[in-house]
């Protein structure tokens, strides 16, 4: 049987805001450190970044990038990554129970950033500090007139500001690993003084207030109406996070999370837009999904290096998860489901970039190679245009045991002036689908010029510092645009995109 859907420009969605397609660097493991900077690497440049790094990063086609973390940014003292680098402090990172040698910070970081061609997001550290440390960073970094602060900032090279525009108030206050953890009432108040206050400082800047770090928080809900009723007319943005992963072997299952995602943003919204009408506001909060990805959590809490009091590694190995065909087509459905949200998402930041839950990996010394995940987010980034679009198809739905009924095939589209480009995901583990999907409203004169298909007999099949070419993307053959339409067999578990100009 043929799915019959269809592609018109009258669904749209809404213009696709670029920092959609965001990340995430974290100083975590080998995330920074023998990652994006290892001075001894023969692609190392005069700083120390590894140009194969650059690379790949560039080809990813990251917009913005949330920095210094995560769980990390809790206990974070900002003023340790600056100045003379011979003078900055070895400190114990209690996150992640490592040493922090500061050798990167706000400087080398923002050079990177240029060299990559991506933004800077800036969180700032409610864990262990509060309204004065935020200040004093919003100062260094955004000021342009002189001050204390700014001079430091001149001395240590950088004249100008760096004009940082997004903001994250903390990490997940809401989690009981974070250091600092408190409750809703507390956090939000916490939140909307510090957000006033760099307002004052500096009101062009946007500000992301913690969200949950999950749907499944015993908090979840309850904390995002009392912190908003806090801080409603104090920021832009609430944060989501999410990560999924397989388990107990249950691909169908994992082949439904993006239900759970969207789920995840339709009730954040929901709460968001009640605290609107309470509050008698037309303003709309916007959802930064400012960590997102497929991480093997559970691996991760069974396995974890149970470090003595006396053991604080400089950059160990930590969350290096390998990412396999079956999680590539699990995160390209989340990438799909983001865009059929760009109307409320707004930012997005995929968790991590380097070594750690990465969609690249290095080894020191050695390669820098691309996961199984790189194509979907590096094809969508690069493939989609100004306006997420609707894409209906009924290929009939499968039975999740936490969603009920769930379709078996996803789908989003973007367009733009010069024409249309389709994501589509085949959640079915067993049977392939036979798409038509309509264009005649662009006018008959669209061809494919693109096709990418993400599909392994072997789901499992990775990306490995052995076999670092083994998962890619191929043509999606027999595809082709005959009578208005665009017609595609997706095999089971498989991801694919098109273009059409
Ligand atoms: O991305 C890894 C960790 O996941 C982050 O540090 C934290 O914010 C989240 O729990």
């Amino acid at each position: 049987t043929i799915t019959h859907g269809q592609i018109d420009p009258r669904d749209e969605i809404a213009a696709i805001d670029r920092r959609l397609f965001g990340g995430f660097v974290e100083h975590l493991g080998r995330h920074i450190y023998d990652g994006i900077f290892e001075p001894g690497h023969e692609t190392a440049d005069a700083e120390g970044f590894r140009s194969d790094v650059i690379e790949l990063v560039r080809e990813l086609g990251v917009s913005t990038i949330r920095y210094p973390g995560g769980n990390f940014v809790s206990g974070y003292r900002w003023e340790d990554g600056i100045g003379p680098k011979d003078q900055r402090p070895r400190r114990l990172d209690l996150a992640w129970h490592a040493t922090e040698t500061n050798q990167i910070g706000l400087h080398e970081f923002q050079n990177w950033l240029d060299k990559v061609g991506s933004d800077l997001m800036l969180a700032v550290n409610l864990g262990t500090r509060g309204t004065e440390g935020a200040l004093d960073l919003l100062e260094y970094a955004n000021t342009s007139v002189r001050t204390a602060r700014t001079d430091e900032r001149a001395a240590n090279g950088h004249a100008e500001p760096f004009a940082v525009k997004m903001w994250c108030l903390g990490n997940e206050m809401d989690g009981w690993w974070q250091l600092g953890h408190r409750n809703a009432e507390d956090y939000g108040k916490l939140a909307s003084r510090t957000a006033k206050g760099m307002r004052q400082l500096d009101p062009s800047i946007e500000l992301v207030v913690c969200g949950s770090s999950g749907r499944s928080m015993p908090t979840f809900g309850s904390w995002e109406r009392t912190v908003l009723e806090h801080t409603f007319d104090d920021v832009d943005f609430i944060s989501c996070h999410a990560y999924y992963q397989e388990r107990d072997g249950d691909a169908q299952e994992f082949l439904a999370s993006a239900v759970d995602m969207a789920r995840f943003i339709d009730s954040v919204v929901a709460t968001a837009d009640h605290v609107a009408a309470v509050k008698k506001s037309d303003k709309r909060i916007m959802l930064s999904f400012d960590e997102w990805n497929v991480w093997y959590l559970s691996k991760w809490e069974e396995q974890a290096v149970a470090y003595g009091p006396d053991e604080w590694p400089v950059a160990p190995r930590q969350l290096e998860d390998q990412y396999h065909a079956l999680d590539a087509v699990v995160f390209g459905d989340l990438l799909i489901t983001l865009l059929q949200h760009a109307d409320r998402v707004r930012s997005a930041s995929l968790a991590q970039l380097v070594n750690v839950i990465a969609p690249i990996m290095t080894e020191p010394g050695g390669i820098a190679w691309r996961q199984t995940t790189f194509f979907p987010f590096s094809i969508t980034s690069r493939l989609a245009g100004e306006r997420a679009v609707r894409v209906a198809v009924d290929a009939g739905t499968f039975t999740s045991a936490q969603f009920g009924d769930v379709a078996n095939v996803n789908a989003v589209a973007t367009v733009d002036a010069e024409g249309v480009s389709l994501f589509v995901v085949n959640r079915s583990t067993t049977d392939a689908v036979d798409l038509r999907i309509d264009v005649s409203e662009f006018g008959g004169e669209l061809a494919l010029v693109e096709s990418h298909l993400l599909h392994e007999e072997d789901r499992y099949a990775a990306n490995t510092l052995a076999d670092p070419e083994r998962v890619g993307v191929r043509r999606v053959e027999g595809a082709q645009v005959r009578a208005s339409a665009l017609a595609a067999t997706l095999p089971p578990i498989s991801w694919a995109a098109f273009r059409l100009a």
